[in-house]
């Protein structure tokens, strides 16, 4: 049975002066992507608090935050009382990844541990049992619009071994580079929740090209290998 895809628009790439108008062009989306950097874990800077109130205000999908920042372990339940339905923070942020799954759970939003290119799969063993996702990077994070790390699909084979292994079913997530071109070569490989920053909001028609993106990833997902 296919597995159930879910797009994420990553809003980094929307015109953030119109943001109200961007939102309103991907309900057809079934998250909103939120990327926070801090301008430490990684060389860019974007949104914080105040703006992700501001995205909750607009939109009535839930909020996926990918916290790219390097004091999780401070800020976590900051993002939580904000309004975020999804809080994925850095593996390679935090020596309490599973005190941060924890209060993510009790505070009853969806917890998500998010790996860099370079970080291996096998470094979330431990606590594999208790996620709802694992954020995949597929390129290295802080920019949209860098090419898809050709190696990744081999990454989330693993992952999805590990997972088989434990007997458990996170949602994956794959976030940078991704476009209808390789969605359905992600999800062929066990992803099932798509990010997309350029390959939407660079679209003048951004209902087709999530529709596209959806297309492509459904494919793969009949064919997971
Ligand atoms: C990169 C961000 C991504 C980015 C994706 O650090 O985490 O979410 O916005 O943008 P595209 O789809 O353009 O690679
Ligand atoms: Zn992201």
């Amino acid at each position: 049975m296919p597995n159930e895809i879910k797009i994420a628009p990553s809003i980094l790439s929307a015109d953030f002066a119109r943001l109200g108008s961007e939102l309103a062009d991907i309900t057809s989306a079934d998250l909103v992507h939120f990327d926070v950097m801090d301008g430490h874990f990684v060389p860019n800077l974007t949104f914080g608090l105040d703006v992700l109130r501001a995205v909750k205000a607009a939109t009535s999908l839930p909020v996926d935050a990918h916290l790219m920042i390097s004091n999780p372990d401070e800020m976590v339940e900051k993002y939580l009382d904000a309004g975020a339905d999804i809080v994925s923070f850095h593996y390679e942020a935090t020596a309490h990844a599973h005190r941060l799954v924890s209060l993510i759970h009790e505070r009853g939003a969806v917890a998500s541990v998010a790996l860099n290119p370079a970080t291996p799969v096998y470094a979330l063993e431990p606590i594999i049992d208790d996620l709802d996702m694992v954020l995949v990077m597929t390129v290295n994070p802080g920019f949209a619009g860098q090419r898809f790390i050709e190696s990744s699909t081999r990454k989330l084979r693993r992952l999805r071994r590990m997972c088989d292994e434990h007997g458990v079913n996170p949602m994956i997530e794959v976030d940078g580079g991704l476009s209808a071109q390789n969605a359905s070569e992600v999800t062929r490989a066990g992803a099932n929740v798509i990010v997309a920053g350029s390959a939407v909001f660079g679209a003048s028609d951004r209902a087709a090209a999530i529709a596209d993106i959806r297309r492509s990833a459904l494919v793969g997902a009949s064919k997971t290998c």
